[in-house]
């Protein structure tokens, strides 16, 4: 089966370039220039006599600080942009698997999220999110929409590779203590993505469903942020803050904590635990090496 992966040069894009050869896929990563998902016609014009069985939607407005005051182009990506992939999909009757969020929950719950509880985006790039799966949840259009959180790898920066890097230039630094949610390592995502393509096409191709997939387990920004260091074996002062000391223009859930019962038991798959996957992440030496 061929597939297309939009937003071919993001992170999680990456990961599962870095897969796909185990996988029986021929896959087509498009970035932004080869394809703007944003534009209908270029879509409905790519997708002619390409024999596409399937679409990956990595691409995305990602830089949430910013989308505060870039929101036209937020939604433009995030909601026009998906609703655009949608239409193909549905044209071309083949399914959308859609990456969202775990902040179109405001985190006020004190439980985990199950994804039949009520949104409630904060800022203005979860808004943006949220507006693309509501775009995209239309009938005709099959597929997978996955809320995940806290993607890192050593492929792209991120919160792991910041923080790396700051505590090896600064040796200090300070870090939220009291927002809780669940790292994703992008191969487990991808992986997830893969499996799920190859074992149950039929079902994902029937109807939109929404799902939740990151890591197990639960930690703050301040516990990711001391275990990346002693992982990697870096030396740093990582004193815990709380968000009100480290102002920023963007709301974010205090406890955006997913369950993943639905995913696990509808494509019986095995996620692993944070910590597990951050060692492996951060085993890769050579990659290492750069942050
Ligand atoms: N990163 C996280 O912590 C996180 C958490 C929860 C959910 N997610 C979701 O997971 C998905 C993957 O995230 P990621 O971290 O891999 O994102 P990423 O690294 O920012 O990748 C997104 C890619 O989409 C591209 N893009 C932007 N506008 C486009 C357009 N009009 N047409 C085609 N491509 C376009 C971007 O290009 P440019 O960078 O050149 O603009 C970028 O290469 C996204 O849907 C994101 O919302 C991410």
């Amino acid at each position: 089966m061929r597939i297309l992966v939009t937003g071919g040069d993001g992170m999680l894009a990456q990961a599962i370039r870095n897969l796909c050869p185990a996988y029986p896929f021929e896959i087509v990563f498009c970035n932004k220039y080869e394809l703007d998902i944003t534009n209908l016609i270029a879509v409905e014009r790519y997708f002619q006599n390409s024999g596409f069985g399937c679409i990956i939607n990595c691409a995305a407005y990602t830089n949430v600080e910013a989308a505060e005051s870039n929101v036209e182009a937020a939604y433009l990506i995030n909601e026009t942009g998906t609703k655009n992939l949608a239409i193909i999909a549905s044209k071309y009757k083949i399914p959308l698997i859609h990456i969202s969020t775990d902040a179109v929950y405001d985190g006020d719950k004190k439980h985990a999220y199950s994804e039949s509880d009520a949104c409630n985006p904060l800022s203005i790039y979860s808004k943006s999110k949220f507006a693309g799966e509501l775009a995209i949840q239309e009938p005709g259009t099959n597929g997978i929409i996955i809320r995940t959180s806290w993607l890192y790898s050593l492929d792209k920066a991120n919160f792991v590779t910041a923080i790396l890097k700051k505590a090896r230039s600064a040796g200090k630094l300070s870090v939220v203590f009291d927002q809780l949610g669940t790292p994703t390592y992008t191969y487990d995502l991808g992986l997830a993505i893969l499996d799920i393509i190859k074992k149950n096409f039929d079902y994902i191709n029937t109807g939109m469903n929404i799902y939740h997939y990151s890591n197990e387990g639960a930690i703050s920004w301040y516990d990711f942020a001391v275990n990346c260091c002693r992982i990697a074996g870096v030396n740093a002062a990582i004193t815990p803050v709380f968000s009100t000391e480290y102002p920023t223009k963007v709301e974010r859930p205090f406890h955006a904590i997913m369950s993943k019962a639905k995913i696990k038991n509808d494509f019986n798959l095995s996620i692993p635990y944070w910590r597990d996957s951050l060692e492996k992440c951060l085993a890769d030496k050579n990659k290492l090496e750069n942050f």
